[in-house]
């Protein structure tokens, strides 16, 4: 977690990636990635990504005042030939989850990059850089840009991300710790992407439409829980474990689409300590919890994708590019000025001054 006076307003330095916890902006950039098979593609991209951070210093110094920040996740495939370090915990695949009458399905990604800002223009910034940076060592998978609605409200008219975790709950709840070292600082991320035939949504009445979700539209108070039967929402999307402890994460859930095209969407992600957590929220709404009784908020919400990826610190994202220290691989040349390519560690971008000096050496990882 970066320190909280690193941050952009204090008109100094911009946010440093993998801030996972950055303020809520006006806009942001949903980019999943697919890498091209082979050693070569990754070191392209391993390369990138260990400059991740001069990239974010080059487009958020344009304007501090624009809470600029990005975070890098990956995917499970690619992991083990990328960083050379050990699988986070629990990190795999999405699974699909198929309910009796909707389903989660997963799809392709091997790199997530959340870009926020509030300007929309640095969010397009970085992302130009970055792709040209990755060249064909990557294919987009999808992309989808999003922006803040009203006073934080998703398409169905809703405030979301209220019940988000805050204070020390979120570190807490978002980022692991001792429980497996060698990912310490990280953070799971789950993202899908659910498109809404708001004309139906738009049939119900307002009470049918707090009943699904477990709040007043208006004010955003919260509903009691149902004693049985039909849960709402936010009820199902509460995980309580079996000693009593309740299990958060950190939504940072943006609308996307545009009337002109029909498109009304709400792009899900969420940042958790555990997999499990989020995994267990998705089979309560999915499968439901009693099973059959699903949540009713998925009939007006299609799930279209869905991957899984780990943002690693922003230490451990900056060292990917160091030598290896052991094991089968060669170290890796850490050339700080040569242009872009394998085992640089440049972006090509005249970045490469701006780089910290490597201190954990990983494998260099010539096979995924
Ligand atoms: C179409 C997609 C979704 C929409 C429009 C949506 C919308 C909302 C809204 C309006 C709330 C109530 C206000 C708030 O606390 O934020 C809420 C709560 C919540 N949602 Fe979602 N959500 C979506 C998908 C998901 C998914 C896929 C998950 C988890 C896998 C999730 C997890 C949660 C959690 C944890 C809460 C807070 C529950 C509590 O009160 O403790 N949501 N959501």
């Amino acid at each position: 977690m970066a320190d909280p006076g690193n941050r952009s307003g204090d008109g100094r330095v911009p946010i440093e990636p993998q801030t996972i916890d950055a303020p809520l902006t006006r806009h942001a950039v949903f980019l999943v990635l697919t890498v091209a098979p082979g050693s070569d593609p990754l070191d392209a991209v391993r390369s990138v990504l260990s400059d991740v951070d001069g990239l974010v210093k080059t487009v958020g110094f344009r304007d501090l005042g624009a809470s600029f920040t990005c975070t890098v996740g990956i995917g499970a495939a690619i992991w083990p030939g990328l960083t050379g370090l050990p699988l986070p915990r629990e990190l795999h695949e999405f699974t699909t989850i198929t309910g009796a009458r909707h389903t989660a399905p997963s799809t392709p990604g091997d790199l997530l990059f959340h870009i926020r800002s509030d300007r929309q223009d640095l969010c397009y910034e970085f992302e130009r850089l970055l792709l040209e940076a990755l060249g064909d060592a990557v294919a987009v998978a999808d992309e989808t840009i999003g922006f803040r609605y009203l006073d934080t409200r998703d398409l169905l008219g809703f405030v979301d991300g209220t019940a988000n975790p805050v204070g020390h709950h979120l570190p807490e709840s978002t980022l692991v710790g001792e429980e497996d070292p060698a990912a310490a600082g990280g953070s799971y991320v789950v993202v899908q992407k659910y498109l809404h035939p708001l004309a139906s949504w738009h049939a119900l009445t307002t009470e049918q439409q707090e009943a699904i979700i477990g709040r007043r539209k208006a004010d955003n108070v919260e509903l009691d829980d149902a004693e049985s039967g039909q849960k709402a929402h936010k009820t199902l999307a509460t995980i309580v474990d079996d000693a009593g402890v309740e299990h958060d994460i950190l939504r940072d859930n943006m609308p996307f689409g545009s009337p002109g095209t029909a498109t009304f969407g709400t792009y899900f992600i969420g940042y958790s300590r555990e997999l499990w957590v989020v995994e267990r929220m998705l089979e309560r709404m999915f499968i439901g919890d009693p099973p059959g009784l699903h949540d009713r908020l998925l009939d007006f919400s299609e799930a279209v994708t869905g991957s899984v990826f780990f943002a690693p610190s922003a230490e451990a994202l900056a060292n990917l590019g160091s030598p290896a220290p052991t094991g089968t691989g060669t170290p890796a040349p850490v050339d700080e000025t040569g242009p872009a390519g394998a085992g640089t560690g440049s972006l090509g971008l005249g970045l490469g001054g701006l780089r910290g000096t490597r201190t954990t050496p990983q494998q260099s990882g010539d096979e995924r």
